[in-house]
């Protein structure tokens, strides 16, 4: 079946997928001002944000309930998916979330407030050049002064090889009839068959190969949302910062906390070469090119007013920060693009043994007593490099919390009220971090338990039992009800001993 016309080209027949992300999260923006010297918006102001193309809605409604001193608004052409996010914010007892179903180019004339953020996430590599044009527009008109805009992107060079993968799938999928998910699937077939044939493309562009390789596994939905738009355009840095331009945007920094330190992306002697580059879109550029990268999140503001540097320390000092994992699943040893980095123990486990106490701003980090043999400079470092491994976030300030808290009760309490309706987990909402903590199926049974430790464990698999759920191990699912017992034991204590902690933390129950 053909696109309806208001589509443009893009999959509207079967819905997106219901993902999460937490790098569009006000408090995760606030971060990379920080570290890349912009001054930062105050997290405790009244604020506006948009979500272009929010899908169906769980980003913005989630950080909505999360920061309720902000308005928020997720905006969406598919009426299916501006659907689904109503009800959502409706369930979550939102009432600073709206949902509207708009086009990028009526958003351009539509009266609407001004924006202190505006984040696009899988949006912009795949709508027209026009659409891009439009929501150009929108940030010029509409994007406050130091205001800051998230925008994801299929990138160049990485995907160089990839594009004529994208094209024979898309138009062997325009040919072939039926529902699109068949579509995919026969195109993705067709596509194996044909690399076997020894077709000279594939032996040519590995990257394509392997890429061919890795679509096998992946949920058709996602495939046909990342595959099979009319439009599927990777851009070269410089080509979005040009663009962006146009509103007045510049480059403040990346979404992936590690990306902004050299030390773990670049080899020394790019860094050092990179650095007799006076340009910085085109340095940014060049880093593209070292790394071979295929995706970015860039965060650019409008103006980006540079903060002097006791501004800077001053708005770090006061900065809170907090964990984002359980204490225990805190990982000094992480994976980098260059391989693996491993912080000094003695350096960075004091930040995070405080951090486990209460989150705390950088000036009370200092103090703490964990940290007494750091100095602030080394203090800082370990925040830095806690946070580029995924151990730590920006949180928010203590002040509102209460606030906040009420609201995120309410979104968490609905989906308590139905764990069994997220079979693969979901996201509960921190007032602390501002954003989402990951929660399995197995926390929300035990947090919507009210029967206390003792006998926690049967009733869980009572009710993974009700709701027809299978645990896996080994990638196998459980049958036997002794060595789901064993299972679901050992995951009950491991939930008292480290996610319950951790979820008390972070603010998401009593
Ligand atoms: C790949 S999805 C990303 C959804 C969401 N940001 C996420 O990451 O989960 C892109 C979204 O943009 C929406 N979209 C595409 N073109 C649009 C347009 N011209 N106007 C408004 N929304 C559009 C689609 O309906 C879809 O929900």
């Amino acid at each position: 079946m053909p696109e309806p016309a208001w589509a443009e080209g893009y999959v509207v027949d079967i819905g997106y997928t219901h993902g999460y992300y937490r790098e569009l999260a006000p408090s995760a923006l606030r971060f990379v001002t920080l570290l890349g010297g912009v001054r930062s918006p105050d997290p405790a102001a009244p604020f506006v944000y948009y979500e272009l193309g929010c899908g169906n809605g769980h980003s913005t409604a989630l950080h909505a309930a999360a920061n309720p001193s902000g308005n928020f608004y997720g905006v969406d052409f598919n009426p299916m998916h501006i659907h689904h996010a109503r009800r959502l914010a409706q369930y979550g007892g939102i009432g600073n979330a709206h949902f509207l179903e708009t086009s990028f180019a009526e958003l351009v004339e539509a009266d609407l407030p001004e924006a202190d953020m505006v984040v696009m996430h899988g949006v912009h590599s795949w709508i027209s050049r026009e659409n891009r044009a439009h929501i150009v527009e929108f940030l010029r008109r509409r994007l406050k002064p130091g205001g800051l805009v998230h925008v994801s992107y299929n990138c160049l060079p990485g995907l160089a090889q990839v594009a004529p993968l994208q094209r024979l799938l898309m138009e062997h999928a325009h040919l072939s009839g039926g529902a699109l998910p068949e579509r995919v699937r026969g195109a993705l077939d067709f596509a194996r068959r044909f690399e076997q044939t020894g077709a000279h493309y594939f032996a040519a562009n590995p990257l394509a190969k392997a890429r061919l390789a890795h679509l096998g596994g992946q949920d058709p939905t996602y495939l046909a949302h990342e595959y099979f738009n009319a439009n599927w355009s990777p851009s070269y840095h410089a080509d979005v910062a040009r663009e962006l331009a146009a509103a007045k945007l510049s480059y403040v920094g990346s979404a992936v906390i590690m990306d902004n330190f050299d030390q773990f992306v670049l080899k020394p002697e790019v860094t050092e070469m990179l650095a007799g580059i006076g340009d910085r879109t085109l340095a940014e550029t060049l880093r593209d090119y070292a790394r071979n990268q295929v995706f970015r999140r860039d965060v650019f503001a409008r103006g980006a007013p540079r903060a002097d540097a006791a501004e800077l320390e001053a708005t770090l000092s006061g900065t809170c920060f907090a964990l984002l994992r359980p204490r225990p699943l805190c990982r000094l040893t992480g994976k980098t693009p260059l391989g693996e980095v491993t912080l000094r123990t003695e350096a960075y486990a004091p930040v995070l043994d405080a951090l486990a106490r209460a989150p705390m701003t950088l000036a009370e980090l200092l103090s703490a007593p964990e940290t007494a043999a750091l100095d602030r400079v080394h203090t800082r470092q370990a925040v830095f490099g806690l946070a580029a491994l995924g151990n730590l976030a920006v949180a928010l300030p203590a002040a509102g919390e209460a606030e906040r808290r009420a609201a995120t009760d309410r979104y968490n309490a609905a989906i308590l009220a139905r764990p069994a309706a997220h079979p693969g987990g979901t996201m509960l909402a921190s007032p602390v971090l501002g954003c989402g903590v990951p929660a399995s199926l197995i926390d929300l049974l035990l947090l919507a338990d009210t029967g206390g430790e003792d006998g926690a464990a049967e009733r869980v698999m009572d009710a993974l039992a009700a709701g027809g759920h299978k645990l896996q191990k080994d990638g196998k699912a459980l049958e036997d009800r002794d060595e789901l017992r064993i299972l679901v034991e050992a995951r009950t204590r491991s939930f008292h001993a480290a996610q319950l902690p951790f979820l008390r933390l972070a603010g998401v129950t009593g």
